[in-house]
């Protein structure tokens, strides 16, 4: 059975331990297989992975299996605009001037990555949903995702609900921008 847990609901000890499977799985799954240098190799690690449990360890979702090992995670962004996201969106170089204001009602994203042996059981699906609802518990009213044109993962969102984004001025062709709302829970009738 597959468990969730947000990085920040770790201990120390096991946010370290946690993180080191999920850094395995990152490197394991990305499609950057070679690096120029290993300070080449950290910055790739920081710019997709790091900066996001350092910022947003309350969004950085790890699933786990039956034995407590990392599955696969969410390294997770739920307001890229603000300035707790500064870090990670100016080391992304599609985090441009019209790419913000397009995607302004969905300031929230993501990275997701599950083991390669543990793919196609429903693993990914779940991880969006944990992440949706930190979002729409945080107030986000829209999550987007940016990946390849030609990846598989396309599809994959898709299938969890994302549509492509209207294209928008200076779209890079070969990026697939995706978008999905979150549901923001309702505040109740104040208590008298
Ligand atoms: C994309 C990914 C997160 C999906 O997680 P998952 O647990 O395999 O997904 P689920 O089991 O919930 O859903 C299955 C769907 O995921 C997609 N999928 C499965 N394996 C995939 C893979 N290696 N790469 C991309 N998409 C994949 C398919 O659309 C599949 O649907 P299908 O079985 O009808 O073809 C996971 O496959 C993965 O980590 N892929 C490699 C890294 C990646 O592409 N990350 C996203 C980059 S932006």
């Amino acid at each position: 059975m597959t468990s969730y847990i947000a990085l920040s609901e770790c201990s120390p000890s096991d946010g370290v331990r946690l993180l080191a499977q999920a850094e395995r799985i990152f490197f394991e799954t990305t499609p950057t297989k070679t690096f120029e240098s290993a300070a080449a190799r950290t910055a790739f690690q920081r710019r997709w992975f790091g900066n996001y449990a350092d910022a947003h360890p309350g969004a950085f979702v790890f699933a786990l299996d039956e034995n407590g090992s990392v599955a696969g995670y969410v390294a997770g962004c739920p307001d890229s605009f603000s300035l707790a996201s500064k870090t990670i969106i100016g080391d992304i170089a599609y985090f441009t001037h019209s790419f913000r204001a397009a995607l302004k009602n969905y300031p929230s994203h993501f990275h997701i990555n599950v083991k390669s042996a543990l793919q196609g059981r429903g693993i990914g699906h779940c991880l969006v949903a944990w992440f949706a609802e930190i979002c729409g518990r945080n107030g986000s009213p829209g999550i987007h995702v940016v990946t390849s044109a030609t990846s598989r993962a396309v599809k994959f969102y898709e299938a969890c609900g994302f549509s492509s984004v209207t294209p928008y001025a200076g779209a890079d062709p070969g990026l697939a921008v995706l978008i999905r709302a979150t549901v923001v829970p309702q505040k109740g009738p104040s208590a008298t």
